[in-house]
């Protein structure tokens, strides 16, 4: 088996990419996918911090200062996900070097179905690498303008290096009446919308339990999205969502026997 392997980017900051990641890849363990994911923000590290492994003594900048291998930097997450963190520290991170991601990469690669990289912000010779290392990258975006400026550039790097943008995740969407359309978004970037996740307050209350949010609240509109973006990357086929007016009308029928007879 060789990974695929995906980095998780966006250009600007705070778009969702540690939340994409996180999710995305506890959704493909969860449909029994062998899923990596990977903190390639070695400066500004927090995906540990939203799983609740920021205290893990062996991380991702150990073993880019060679002083530790690999597999002693791979920690258990939800659904049998397995989770390779950065650390916290400036120190850890100074002592780092970004150019052997590569190689740690080159170990893995062989066993697992999906790998997926949460990229760091901006467009600094650090974040190259990992945009460098992807099969393809998938573009985490806000429907808001300066998201999409960022997001843009970050598309011309990844061409400009041989690499292809697969698609994008449009997130928090449904906060604004201004915000700016589907159509749009993908003619502005070039690139198709893989799937849209909504605004959820449920995301953060789920960080503040360490826990994705497609674990501590599976039903709400984000897990609900996570859970199709994971499908239709791993080819498998969701039922269409569901039409609320259709399940109001369900549950009133199944009223409506339940008093007057009939099944
Ligand atoms: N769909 C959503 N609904 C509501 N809040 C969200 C959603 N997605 C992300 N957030 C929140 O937005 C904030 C930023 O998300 P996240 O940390 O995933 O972004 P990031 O792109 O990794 O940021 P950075 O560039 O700093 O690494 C977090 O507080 C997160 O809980
Ligand atoms: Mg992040």
């Amino acid at each position: 088996m060789t990974a695929k392997v995906y980095t998780i980017a966006s250009g600007k900051g705070g778009a969702g990419k540690t939340t994409t990641t996180v999710n995305l890849g506890t959704c493909l363990a969860g449909l029994g996918k062998k899923t990596l994911i990977l903190d390639a923000d070695i400066g500004m590290a927090n995906l540990g911090l939203v799983l609740g492994l920021e205290k893990s003594e062996v991380t991702l900048h150990e073993v880019l200062a060679g002083k530790a291998d690999v597999k002693n930097a791979i920690y258990d997450g939800p659904n049998g996900l397995k989770v390779l963190p950065s650390g916290i520290s400036l120190q850890g991170f100074q002592n780092s070097n970004p150019e052997m991601l590569t190689n740690v990469m080159g170990k893995l690669v062989e066993n697992y179905d999906y790998m997926l990289i949460d990229a760091p912000a901006g467009i600094s010779k650090d974040g190259v690498i990992p945009l460098a290392v992807a099969d393809e990258v998938i573009l985490v975006v806000n429907p808001e303008i300066s998201s999409l400026a960022d997001a843009l550039k970050t598309k011309v790097l990844v061409e400009m290096i041989d690499s292809t943008v697969m698609g994008v995740v449009l997130n928090r969407v449904g906060t604004t009446a201004t915000e700016i359309g589907n159509q749009k978004v993908e003619s502005l970037l070039d690139s198709k919308i893989l799937q849209s996740i909504p605004e959820d307050p449920n995301v953060r209350n789920a960080s503040a339990f360490r826990t994705p949010v497609v674990v501590k609240y599976p039903e709400s509109p984000s897990s609900i999205a996570f859970k199709r973006l994971a499908a239709s990357l791993a080819g498998i086929e969701m039922p269409d969502e569901p039409d609320k007016s259709q399940v109001k009308e369900g549950f009133v029928d199944r009223l409506a026997r339940a008093l007057f007879g009939g099944i």
